[in-house]
């Protein structure tokens, strides 16, 4: 098949991976020296963040310049150095293009707010009188320019000002940087909020709704999710087409239902969209369950789904999930996330089981939406702080005597890749254990879906089949030992473990006594990947 649909995508939010001129903030040539890395581990794709030039009011969801890099994250010959690097390992490169807003600093916004006869005028949404829209950062959605006396619509901050996509020169002049980056080599995109791209032509007010924030206490009939936005897919998919290899689109549904999210994807469509009802779903196996079956049985035959449990705007689960110091869930989650049918992203830090930051101080939050909604949510700088290589000083991101733009949090002396690496039954090996296990095993990249015990409380368990190949996934979500009902049919197989999250001694085991009394018997939060042996 193709890397998207057999590989496993790696986020990285380039400003916090690895900084490599020692100013505290990552940068481009620092993802280059940890290629080799990235490939030791084992995954096939890498999805960066942002690195446009930006000034960084969203940490580069801002974008100034969509065809060059921010001098603080390198030069364009740093990418192409870095696209270079990466494809002779293997590793396809992603880039995130925010392209629903640009920064109030692009020219095609200072030229859009100069007059209101301006050739950009149109670029953007402007009105002499707002309606009841709002941004989803807080506060309406409309910002009044002194400079025209007009209003101009920002989804987000008010330094974010929506494009206008009905103008036709507008989706000429985006198509062109898709074009730009194509021509670079670029593998892929992951599209920032497409689906609010279109507005409705004559930008109503919006029905009313519950809800906490004033964004929330609209329906959002009128300013996402317009039927002009499947045309426009179409587009996209016909110019990647153009390309050679098999470039790759997964957008961010913004305001996401899996049905939502369906949608999107398919022929003419995204290869993928983010369905983040899993991401939110809490770590409970019959809810996930659910999930996964409804997710699957939405999409069609020629669509592929994927599974995200991390990201740059969301806690990270060993956080959310409160594993204290134990990486037992995470390795149940590993488990999960690595064996489902469909595409896995991982984010950065996530193989070692980074936990966030934690912000006391308002005056310690870098994330603007933090300190718009402090005390109540402090914004992402939690999920954001440094890659965690070591136990030194900065844990390896920058040097000792260097300010990280974001703390290193305090237990990289104890949790880095460095210690995780020497200690054989940690979480970072069971990851490389099972990235590794995914590349030879065609019922995970190739086979169906057939869930077990869909009801239970405390086991979540599958198979995985392709023609040559029958997998059995079995995860105790419970603290105490469980016995999983098998059908005839599997009970009478002849198993081999391939990983045990709790017994590692099991690995390349055949019928090691966990069959018994029709039941496989695992140990409180195993997570277990077992292979049929075909008897002959
Ligand atoms: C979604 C991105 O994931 C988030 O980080 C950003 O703040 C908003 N889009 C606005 O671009």
């Amino acid at each position: 098949m193709t890397w998207w649909h057999d590989g496993v995508i790696y986020q990285i939010y380039p400003r916090s991976f690895a900084d490599s001129n020692g100013d505290g903030i990552g940068d481009l040539p620092g993802i280059t020296a940890r290629l080799d890395y990235l490939a030791e581990l084992g995954v096939d794709a890498l999805w960066l963040s942002p690195f446009f030039p930006s000034p960084d009011v969203d940490f580069g969801y801002d974008v100034a310049n969509y065809t060059d890099v921010d001098p603080q994250y390198g030069t364009l010959a740093d990418f192409d150095a870095l696209i270079a690097a990466a494809h002779a390992r293997g590793l396809h490169i992603i880039l995130d293009m925010v392209l629903n807003h640009t920064s109030d600093q692009h020219p095609w916004f200072q030229e859009s707010r100069k007059s209101k006869d301006n050739p950009y005028r149109d670029w953007y949404l402007w009105r002499a009188k707002p309606n009841n829209w709002q941004s989803v950062f807080g506060g309406g959605g409309w910002q009044l320019d002194p400079l025209t006396g007009e209003y101009y619509f920002h989804m987000f901050f008010k330094q974010q000002p929506d494009l206008n996509w009905r103008n036709p020169a507008v989706r000429q002049a985006i198509l062109d940087v898709f074009r730009f980056w194509l021509d670079r080599g670029v593998d892929g995109f992951r599209l920032d909020v497409f689906n609010a791209y279109f507005k409705h032509a004559d930008l109503p007010d919006q029905p009313t709704a519950f809800g906490l924030r004033g964004f929330d206490r609209l329906k959002h009939v009128y300013d996402m999710d317009q039927p002009e936005m499947m045309p426009l897919l179409q587009e996209l998919r016909a110019l990647l087409a153009a390309y050679p290899g098999d470039r790759y689109v997964v957008g961010e549904t913004f305001l996401s239902s899996a049905e939502k999210a369906a949608r999107y994807t398919g022929i003419d469509r995204l290869h993928a969209a983010f369905n983040f009802e899993f991401l939110n779903a809490p770590f409970e196996p019959r809810r996930m369950m659910r999930l996964i079956n409804h997710w699957e049985h939405l999409l069609g035959e020629q669509d592929w789904p994927n599974y995200v449990l991390n990201n740059h705007d969301i806690t990270r689960t060993a956080t959310r999930w409160h594993t204290g110091e134990k990486d037992d869930k995470l390795k149940m989650a590993a488990l999960l996330l690595l064996t489902l049918r469909g595409t896995p992203f991982l984010y950065y830090g996530e193989e070692i089981g980074m936990r966030d930051l934690r912000i006391r101080r308002k005056s310690e939050i870098q994330d603007p939406v933090g300190r718009v909604y402090y005390p109540f949510f402090v914004g992402r700088d939690g999920c954001r702080s440094p890659m965690q290589w070591n136990g030194a000083i900065n844990a390896g991101f920058c040097p000792p005597n260097v300010h990280p733009w974001l703390p290193v949090h305090a237990d990289h002396v104890t949790r880095s890749l460095a210690s995780q690496r020497v200690e054989p039954d940690s979480l970072w090996h069971f990851y490389q254990q099972l990235l590794a296990i995914r590349k030879r095993c065609a019922a995970i990249t190739q086979g169906i879906f057939l869930p077990i015990a869909p009801d239970s409380r405390v086991l979540l368990a599958y198979v995985r089949q392709s023609k040559e190949q029958t997998l059995l996934v079995a995860i105790n979500f419970s603290s105490r030992e469980q016995g999983l009902v098998l059908g005839r049919e599997l009970n009478q197989a002849h198993w081999r473990v391939l990983i045990s999250s709790r017994r590692p001694e099991l690995a390349e085991q055949e019928n090691p006594q966990l069959l018994h009394g029709g039941l496989l018997h695992l140990r409180g939060h195993e997570a277990m990947l077992l292979e049929k042996v075909e008897s002959d």
